[in-house]
């Protein structure tokens, strides 16, 4: 037998046992006559003690040759420890193990890092030795938490009546506006499959086959630059429901988030969750993703600016433009660099730089003071009730320009200031999206979700006369201030399909080329259907209190898209690639 117990498991109620443990050596402490040895596996740490003198001198020669991060068995009895040395922190605090016997089961080198200490050593040294970074206790918490939390969700969906299907990563593009990931095809020369951006076709068709309700917890891949939320592999919690609309689908995304978050932390969660529409979210937090753990909305000022007496704001508003503020209460803690930081950023985004002032108690102080009415002041002073050490920025231009400027400097300004509250959960939804967008660079119409998104009903007769002004049945799930979700009410006929792909610019060859199967799968009776897809890495980051999504994912990769563990990806021999009829055309990188 290797081990009776844990080493996460002995309390005080345990003294006076003999047990066997197995784990690795986390530290070691020799004082001499007596060794300690902090011996750890994925439950815990429990300390040992090896009194030498009462030992034989093999035993302790073998206990001396013990080095950290050896594997070691040890048999012993359970003691109580002396109380200046119980460590109250931890479970098996109170004791120790009085060694009798040790074995040792395999060695180690010398490590690359301190394990404690893995998560300020650079990032490609940690992900090379991945084994050893996920040993450490609050990186293995977070896998094994999410373990649970997947585990509650599957619960939830068993008790809803929810079927859990794979669906093929082996397929063709489906179009979540990243590049895909390709998969050369033997059999058949010169194909490609793609992985899949998401299961997003196979969940519609599986609606019509009659399933119903459909999840799956996907692996989804696309091939995009990374930032701390964003992995080229993720996965996703996908789900589809028949017969449904945009409330029956959010109600049940609710109870289920309500549910695993309930089972599986400390948190409450209040439902329903606040929703705003798109419109909303971008005029009060410049964002589709508004944080709303902290105030500090954005404020119309253009009517309070129009006859100010400052030609440069008048101008604004004259030409179109609006002029919308942040009021920051704690103004005096925003240094004159700050504010200078602030311009420069402004100017950075094409704007001329941002307007401030700031109110004290016997004075007002802005370098527009001179040309603003002294009217203005008083009107900004009532109407939006400044207390003295206020400081009001403001930002005149193209209004969803100014939004999404004041966006960014409303969640930089809160984080500075630290006034957001770490500890809240803020669902919210974000509904009555735009349909459509206009890609400058490309000079085409896009969509804002994907083109499977149903139109609002009362917008599909102008759908082709005036696109921009479409909205639709789709739904973000934002947490503090990050998405998590996003999901919509889909088109279920063919017709209006092919509406949306000829209004997206592309010839029935090319949608059926692309799409065919999907389009004559609608033409089979295919149900009225709806669903959702929450990014479970993120949903974990945040219900960790982690600031990346790789601190959730066991094996994630670089910013550069590689793994280092494995020195994935990496050049292959040229008979494989003759196999697949491939030619490389350039030397890849050394
Ligand atoms: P969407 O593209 O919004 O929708 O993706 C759903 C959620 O997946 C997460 N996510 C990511 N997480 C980590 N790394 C990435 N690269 C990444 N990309 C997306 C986000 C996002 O909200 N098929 C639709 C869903 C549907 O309509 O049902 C879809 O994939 O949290």
């Amino acid at each position: 037998m290797f081990r009776t117990f844990t080493c996460g498991q002995l309390t005080s109620d345990d003294v006076g046992t003999k047990v066997i443990l197995a784990g690795w050596v986390s530290s070691i402490r020799d004082h001499g006559n007596v060794i300690f040895f902090d011996l750890r596996d994925r439950y815990g740490i429990t300390q040992i003690v090896c009194n030498l003198p009462q030992l034989e001198s093999d035993f302790v020669e073998l206990i001396k040759k013990i080095r950290q991060e050896f594997v070691i068995q040890v048999m012993g009895t359970v003691v109580e420890r002396s109380p200046e040395t119980v460590n109250p922190k931890i479970l098996t605090g109170t004791i120790e193990v009085a060694v009798e016997n040790i074995k040792i089961l395999n060695s180690s080198d010398v490590l690359p890092f301190e394990i404690q200490e893995s998560k300020k050593i650079n990032e490609n040294t940690r992900l090379k030795y991945r084994y050893l970074d996920l040993r450490r206790q609050d990186l293995r918490e977070n896998i094994v938490f999410r373990s649970i939390f997947t585990g509650k969700l599957r619960e939830f969906f068993s008790s809803e009546n929810f079927v859990e299907i794979e669906t093929p990563i082996l397929t063709r593009s489906t179009p979540e506006g990243a590049r895909d990931f390709l998969v050369p095809s033997r059999l058949n020369p010169g194909n490609f499959y793609a992985l899949p951006q998401s299961p997003q076709l196979f969940k519609q068709i599986l609606m019509v086959s009659g399933f119903d309700r459909y999840y799956q917890i996907a692996r989804c891949f696309r091939d995009e630059d990374l930032r701390s939320d964003r992995q080229p592999e993720f996965t996703q919690v996908d789900i589809e429901m028949s017969f449904v609309e945009e409330k029956d689908v959010m109600e049940f995304s609710e109870r289920l988030i309500k549910y695993s978050i309930e089972k599986t932390t400390d948190f409450e969660i209040k439902t329903p969750f606040l929703r705003l529409t798109y419109d909303q979210a971008m005029n009060r937090f410049g964002t589709d993703k508004p944080d709303t753990r902290f105030g500090m909305e954005i404020i119309e000022l253009s009517e309070i600016f129009r006859d100010s007496g400052s030609s440069i704001l008048e101008n604004i508003l004259n030409s179109g433009g609006t002029i919308k503020g942040l009021l920051v209460e704690q103004g005096e803690n925003i240094s004159i660099k700050d504010v200078d930081n602030l311009n420069e950023f402004v100017k950075q985004k094409g704007g001329k730089g941002i307007g401030w002032i700031r109110f004290r108690q016997n004075e007002v102080v802005s370098p527009l003071k001179k040309s603003l009415k002294e009217s203005v002041i008083d009107k900004l002073k009532t109407r939006l009730e400044i207390k003295p050490g206020s400081l009001l920025l403001f930002l005149g231009g193209e209004n969803l320009w100014v939004c999404e400027t004041l966006g960014e400097i409303r969640i930089d300004t809160a984080r500075k200031l630290n006034l957001i509250n770490e500890k809240a959960l803020n669902f919210l939804w974000v509904v009555d999206f735009p349909l459509f967008e206009f890609n400058r660079e490309e000079q085409r119409l896009q969509c804002v979700h994907h083109p499977f998104t149903s139109p609002k009903i009362q917008d599909i007769e102008q759908l082709e006369s005036q696109p921009l002004k479409a909205k639709s049945r789709a739904y973000d799930l934002v947490l503090n201030g990050t998405e998590i979700g996003g999901g919509s009410i889909r088109i279920h006929q063919k017709e209006l399909q092919m509406k949306i792909f000829s209004i997206l610019n592309m010839k029935p060859e090319q949608y059926n080329e692309r799409f065919g199967f999907l389009l004559e799968a609608l033409s089979y009776g295919a149900p009225p259907h709806g669903g959702l897809a929450f990014g479970l890495d993120r949903l974990v980051m945040i219900l960790r209190n982690e600031d990346s999504i790789r601190e959730t994912i066991a094996f994630p990769k670089t910013q550069k898209g590689f793994c280092p563990l494995s020195e994935a990806p990496g050049p292959v021999d040229w008979n494989q690639l003759r196999d697949l009829y491939i030619k490389v055309d350039f030397k890849p990188k050394e």
